[in-house]
C-alpha cells in the first residue's frame, strides 16, 4: 500500500507557502506517496476538511502569496483533548505521515502529533524568522522586500515635507525584518526588541541631521519593541521640533508573490520533507543552515534559541 501523508499550513501565513505545498505535492507523488491536504491548518484536521491532492491541484501556485490550503489560529489544538482528536482524525484517513508548514507554534502543535505516533515533518513558514535552528523561515526574505519597497516610498515623501517617519514592521518578538530592511533602506534609527535604544541620542540625530540639512529621518521599528509609535512619535516631534508620522506596516508584508530566495527555499525544504518521510525517517524540523537544508528532530529544533547578532545594527548605525 502506497505512504500516505498529509500536508497543512497553520498559523500566520507567509509568502512560499504555496510553493512549498507545490514541492510536498509533486514530491509526494514522485515517490509514490499519495498526498492529502488538509484546509485551514489544525483546524481543518480537526474538522476531517481533508482531500487527496494531484498533481494538478498545486498547478499555477508556485508564484502567489498566502496558501492555497488556508490556515488558522486553533485554540482547540493547544489542548491535549484537541491534540488527541487531530491524532485520532489522522488515524481515520489513515495518514502515515504529516508535513506542517508554519512557525513555531505550529511546530509545538507538530511536536504533540508525533509523540502520539504520527510522524511529523515541519517546514518552517513565517516572515518573522525568529527559530533558531534554521538561517531562514520561508516568507521572510520576501516580507524584508516587501519593507524595503515601503521605506524607498515613504523616504521620497518624507524628503520632500522635511518630516521624521516611524515605521512599525512585524515579526512578533523577533527584530530581524526591521534590522535587514532598515540595513538595506538606510535607515536613520533601527529599533528592535533584543537591544535597548537610547531615545536621547536619536532626537540629539535627529536635531544634527536637520543643522546639516538633511530633510528626512526614518526610524524603523519592530512591533516587538513596546512602545506605542503614535505616542513615540509625539515624544520625538515635542523633543526635537521635527514633524513626525507613523507608518504600521502591517499584512502587506504577509502579502505578495514570494522572491526567488523564498521558492527555491521552499522548493527545497519541500522535496527534502518528502526524501525523508520516503527514507521512514523519524519526525524532523528542515532548517537552511549554511546554504544547505538540514533537518534536526523537532524538539532539539525548537530548543535552540535564535541568537542575536548586532552587526547590522552597527553597520547601519555607522552608514547612517
Ligand atoms: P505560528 O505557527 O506562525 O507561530 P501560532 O503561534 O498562532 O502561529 O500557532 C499556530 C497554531 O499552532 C495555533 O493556532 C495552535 O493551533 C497550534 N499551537 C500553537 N502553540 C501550540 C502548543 N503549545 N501546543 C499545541 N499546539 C499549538
Ligand atoms: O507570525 C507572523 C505575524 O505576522 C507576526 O509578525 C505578527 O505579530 C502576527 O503574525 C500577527 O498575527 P495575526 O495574523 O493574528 O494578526
Amino acid at each position: 500500500m502506497a505512504t500516505r501523508i498529509g500536508v497543512l499550513t497553520s498559523g500566520g501565513d507567509a509568502p512560499g507557502m504555496n510553493t512549498a505545498i507545490r514541492a510536498v505535492v509533486r514530491a509526494g507523488i514522485h515517490f509514490g506517496m499519495e498526498v492529502y491536504g488538509i484546509r485551514g491548518g489544525y483546524e481543518g484536521l480537526l474538522n476531517g476538511d481533508i482531500k487527496q491532492m494531484q498533481s494538478s491541484d498545486v498547478g499555477g501556485i508556485i508564484h502567489r502569496g498566502g496558501t492555497m490550503l488556508y490556515t488558522a489560529r486553533c485554540e482547540r489544538f493547544k489542548t491535549p483533548e484537541g491534540q488527541d482528536k487531530g491524532f485520532m482524525m489522522a488515524q481515520n484517513f489513515g495518514l502515515n505521515a504529516l508535513v506542517v508548514i508554519g512557525g513555531d507554534g505550529s511546530m509545538r502543535g507538530g511536536i504533540q502529533l508525533a509523540k502520539r505516533g504520527l510522524p511529523v515533518m515541519f517546514i518552517p513558514g513565517s516572515i518573522d524568522n525568529d527559530l533558531g535552528y534554521t538561517d531562514l523561515t520561508i516568507g521572510y526574505d520576501t516580507s524584508v522586500n516587501t519593507v524595503l519597497d515601503a521605506i524607498g516610498k515613504i523616504r521620497d515623501t518624507s524628503e520632500s515635507h522635511n518630516r521624521t517617519l516611524i515605521v512599525e514592521v512585524m515579526g512578533r518578538h523577533c527584530g530581524d525584518i526591521a534590522m535587514a530592511a532598515g540595513l538595506a533602506g538606510g535607515a536613520e534609527s533601527i529599533l528592535v526588541p533584543e537591544q535597548d535604544y537610547d531615545l536621547n541620542l536619536i532626537c540629539r540625530r535627529i536635531v544634527e541631521g536637520k543643522n546639516a540639512g538633511k530633510r528626512h529621518y526614518i526610524i524603523v521599528k519592530a512591533e516587538g519593541v513596546k512602545e506605542n509609535p503614535y505616542e513615540m512619535a509625539k515624544l520625538l516631534e515635542e523633543r526635537t521640533g521635527s514633524e513626525t508620522r507613523v507608518v504600521v506596516l502591517g499584512y502587506i508584508q504577509r502579502g505578495g508573490a514570494p522572491d526567488s530566495t523564498d521558492r527555491i527555499l521552499a522548493s527545497r525544504m519541500g522535496y527534502k520533507a518528502i526524501e525523508l518521510i520516503a527514507a521512514g525517517s523519524e519526525s524532523r524540523a528542515i532548517g537552511f543552515v549554511g546554504n544547505q537544508i538540514v533537518s534536526y528532530p523537532l524538539e532539539e529544533a525548537l530548543n535552540v534559541e535564535k541568537s542575536f547578532d548586532d552587526e547590522f545594527l552597527k553597520i547601519a548605525e555607522a552608514l547612517a
